[in-house]
C-alpha cells in the first residue's frame, strides 16, 4: 500500500498504486482463416492464435480484444492504429519488415496446390504456369504467383484471381471458374475439408508466422516474445495443436 506523505489521519491508498489497471490491446485477425482464427457460430473469435493471443495476454497481464479486418488493408490498419498487433498467422516477410516488427516465429508453413476432384490439372500445369490460379488478396500464395510465374512471363496476371478470402477462392474452384487454389498448407486442408476438391501438391516456400507489431511499440513487442516464449515451452502449446488438429 502507498501512504500519502503527510497523511496522518485515514491511511488512503492511491487508485493507480492498486495495479488492476490492465492495458488493452486489439488484435487484428481474419474470419475466415481456419484453425489459426475465425469466427464461431455465436460470433467469437476462435482458433490457435486466438488461444494462444489470450493465454499470452493472462501471462503477461495484458488484456486483449480481437477484430476482423481484410487481409489485403491488415498492415495499413496496424500502422494507423486501428489493432495494435496481427496475430493471424501471418508470414514474416523483408518486406512487411519494412513497415512493421515481427515477434520471433511460431510456426513454418508451405503452400499447398488444390483442384477439383476429377480434373486433370496437375501441379506441374500450375508450377508451368498454364493453370488459372485463385488465393487471398494480398497473401504470400498471391506473392509467390506474382513472383514466380508473372514476372518471369510464364502466365499472364489475369490467370491469378485474388479473393478477400480463401473460402471464397475455393468456392470458385468447385464451380469451376478457376483451376486451382494455393493457399497455407494446414489452412487450405481445413478450408477444403468435405467439398469436392483435393490437394494435388505443395510448394515448399518454408514461411515462418509472426506476430506483426508496430515498429514504434518496442514495449509490445518485447511483452509478446516473452510470452510466447513462455508458451513454446509450456505443454499448453502441445495441447493447442492436437486441439486444432495441427500436429
Ligand atoms: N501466411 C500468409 C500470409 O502471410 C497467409 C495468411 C493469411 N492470414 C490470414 N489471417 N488470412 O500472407
Amino acid at each position: 500500500a502507498v501512504l500519502f506523505a503527510g497523511c496522518t489521519g485515514t491511511q488512503t491508498e492511491t487508485p493507480a498504486a492498486t495495479g488492476s489497471e490492465k492495458q488493452t490491446y486489439i488484435i487484428g485477425i481474419d474470419a475466415e482463416y481456419p484453425n489459426f482464427t475465425f469466427i464461431d457460430k455465436d460470433g467469437n473469435a476462435v482458433g490457435f492464435d486466438v488461444d494462444s493471443a489470450k493465454w499470452i495476454a493472462e501471462q503477461q497481464g495484458i488484456e486483449v480484444t480481437f477484430q476482423p479486418v481484410a487481409w489485403d488493408s491488415i498492415i495499413p490498419a496496424l500502422q494507423a492504429k486501428k489493432i495494435d498487433m496481427v496475430y493471424a498467422g501471418m508470414t514474416i516477410t523483408d518486406e512487411r519488415k519494412e513497415k512493421v516488427n515481427f515477434t520471433n516465429p511460431y510456426w513454418t508453413v508451405n503452400q499447398d496446390v488444390a483442384a477439383r476432384e476429377g480434373s486433370s490439372v496437375t501441379l506441374d500445369d500450375v508450377l508451368a504456369g498454364s493453370a488459372t490460379i485463385g488465393t487471398q488478396r494480398g497473401c504470400t500464395a498471391a506473392i509467390w504467383v506474382e513472383e514466380n510465374l508473372i514476372e518471369t512471363g510464364k502466365m499472364p496476371a489475369e490467370n491469378l484471381k485474388q479473393y478477400d478470402n480463401t473460402p471464397l477462392a475455393v468456392n470458385d474452384l468447385e464451380a469451376g471458374r478457376v483451376d486451382a487454389v494455393m493457399y497455407d498448407d494446414l489452412v487450405l486442408k481445413d478450408i477444403i475439408a468435405g467439398k469436392s476438391v483435393h490437394i494435388i501438391g505443395s510448394v515448399e516456400t518454408n514461411e515462418q508466422f509472426g506476430i506483426a507489431i508496430r515498429k514504434d511499440d518496442v514495449e509490445l513487442l518485447n511483452t509478446m516474445n516473452e510470452g510466447l516464449g513462455k508458451l513454446m515451452n509450456d505443454p499448453y502449446w502441445d495441447e493447442l495443436q492436437a486441439k486444432y488438429n495441427m500436429a
